[in-house]
């Protein structure tokens, strides 16, 4: 059959607000032009991020009652730590409350001034974490993943020749790890291949570098190699991750996202001593071994959600939902990084709005827009996010202008998403009559969270 259906029946419903386009023009002028200072109940589809959103199930809210709440050894960590060591294969298991918890200890251990840590591309809170440290984040990614308009299998994957030449540059003994993101969030969600993760690691070999995975969407890049990288098509989702993980030294987890969970996270590793200070650190930071800043309950959770998560008919669901609002919205013309990654479509903003200059933030437009057409929540990711300022007070431009359309999983239905394409369309239909924005107030770091905007006149 054609059609695809969602792996599962509805149990618990939670009703979505409607409003009407009056209502919401209002609302968006209050909010100051900025979809992350609007109300979530004024919001229809939230689309603002894929993170903590996901719908758990009735085994894993089931597993909320049997979580054991002890303090020291619960029986919840137990079965997390062996969901965890199922899929990773690591020796050590460290729960925290998220990924940029994890990061946080092993940056805190491993980075320092004058330390390098080269990534396919490392996310805000990745470099946020790195840098904090005085250590460097370098982004190696691989040239074809830059180019939005092209489509190719796996626009994740590292530069390996680049991997080899920086290590040569900076000394073996600057770069206390080398990280691969699976997949590539801040490059539209592009999956890494298995190639590519074995090339990598060759690589690290060949100079005695530990290799760690920023892991998030380990099932979602997985699904990918299952179905575009010869030699998988026969495995299950399950050998296909054990296979990507045994490559690596160790692995840093958000578990809001392919935990399938609202919170949690982990650290898993094989080195017994940077354990050893990454569990002291925790107990510092997060709580205890056995709990690690998270509720027994949570714990619980998220092991189910890992068990859920390898099912392949819930990823031919999930990854193909993303597929499908991509080529509704091409088909009418919208541009997007194309092929579509796992978890979000990313509006490629400067074709959408060629007349708009980057300085008057052509994806704040489209994401204004959309709020006031549809109720749809939507994030900029361009020169509002990352633009910064030269000397003379002129922008800094990112090389790209997007608005990230991310999908919560297993939250909403087709219809949803048929009519998220409807409104993109409409918006682009009459982009003519969109015009771009000036900031009024921002705040001196990470101003796309709190900045307020006018439409230019
Ligand atoms: C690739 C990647 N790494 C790390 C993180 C940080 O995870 P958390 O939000 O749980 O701290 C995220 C979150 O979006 C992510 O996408």
């Amino acid at each position: 059959m054609k059609t695809i259906i969602e792996p599962f029946r509805i149990k618990s419903v939670e009703p979505i607000r409607f409003t009407t386009k009056e209502e919401r023009i209002k609302i968006i002028k209050d909010a100051g032009y900025n979809t992350f200072l609007i109300h979530a109940d004024d919001v229809l589809i939230d689309l603002l991020t894929d993170s903590g959103t996901s719908a758990m199930s009735a085994s894993q809210w089931a597993g909320v009652m049997e979580g054991d709440e002890s303090y020291a050894g619960s029986r919840s960590f137990y079965k997390f730590e062996s969901a965890v060591k199922k899929i990773t294969g690591h020796e050590f298991i460290i729960p925290t409350h998220q990924g940029r918890a994890a990061e946080k200890i092993l940056f805190t251990i491993l980075g320092g001034a004058g330390k390098y840590i080269p990534n396919n591309t490392h996310f805000d809170t990745t470099r946020a974490n790195v840098e904090f440290t005085g250590a460097e984040a370098v982004d190696l990614l691989n040239e074809i993943g830059k180019k939005p308009e092209v489509k190719a299998d796996f626009k994740g994957n590292m530069d390996v020749e680049k991997l080899e030449e920086f290590i040569k540059k900076v000394g073996k003994e600057n770069i206390p790890l080398v990280m691969i993101t699976i997949t590539n969030n801040s490059g539209g969600g592009q999956p890494v291949s298995m190639q590519n993760i074995k090339d990598v690691r060759a690589v690290c070999d060949k100079y005695n570098l530990p290799l760690f995975l920023d892991a998030c969407r380990f099932a979602e890049n997985a699904y990918f190699i299952k179905k575009r990288e010869k030699g998988y098509e026969g495995k299950s989702i399950l050998e296909i991750c054990q296979e990507m993980f045994s490559y690596s030294d160790g692995s840093t987890m958000s578990a809001k996202k392919d935990g399938l969970v609202n919170i949690g996270g982990f650290l898993s590793l094989n080195n017994d001593e940077l354990a050893m200070q990454c569990r002291n650190l925790l107990i510092v930071t997060e709580g205890f071994p056995t709990y690690g800043g998270l509720a027994g309950r949570d714990l619980e959770a998220v092991a189910i959600g890992l068990e859920e998560v390898v099912d392949e008919n819930y990823l031919h669901y999930r990854i193909r939902s993303t597929e499908y609002l991509g080529e509704k919205i091409v088909a009418a013309g919208v541009p997007i990084i194309e092929p579509p990654g796992g978890h979000a479509i990313y509006i490629d903003a400067k074709r959408f709005l060629p007349d708009i200059p980057p300085y008057e933030f052509p994806g704040q437009a489209i994401t204004c827009e959309l709020y006031i057409e549809g109720g749809i929540r939507a994030v900029e990711i361009g020169s509002v996010m990352f633009g910064k300022y030269d000397k003379e007070g002129s922008i800094v431009s990112p090389p790209m202008e997007l608005v990230r359309l991310a999908i919560p999983r297993r939250v909403y239905t087709q219809s949803h998403i048929d009519f998220v394409a409807e409104v993109v369309i409409e918006v682009f239909n009459n982009r003519d009559k969109l015009r771009g924005y000036k900031i009024i107030y921002e705040a001196p770091m990470l101003r796309h969270f709190t900045a307020k905007f006018e439409p230019m006149k």
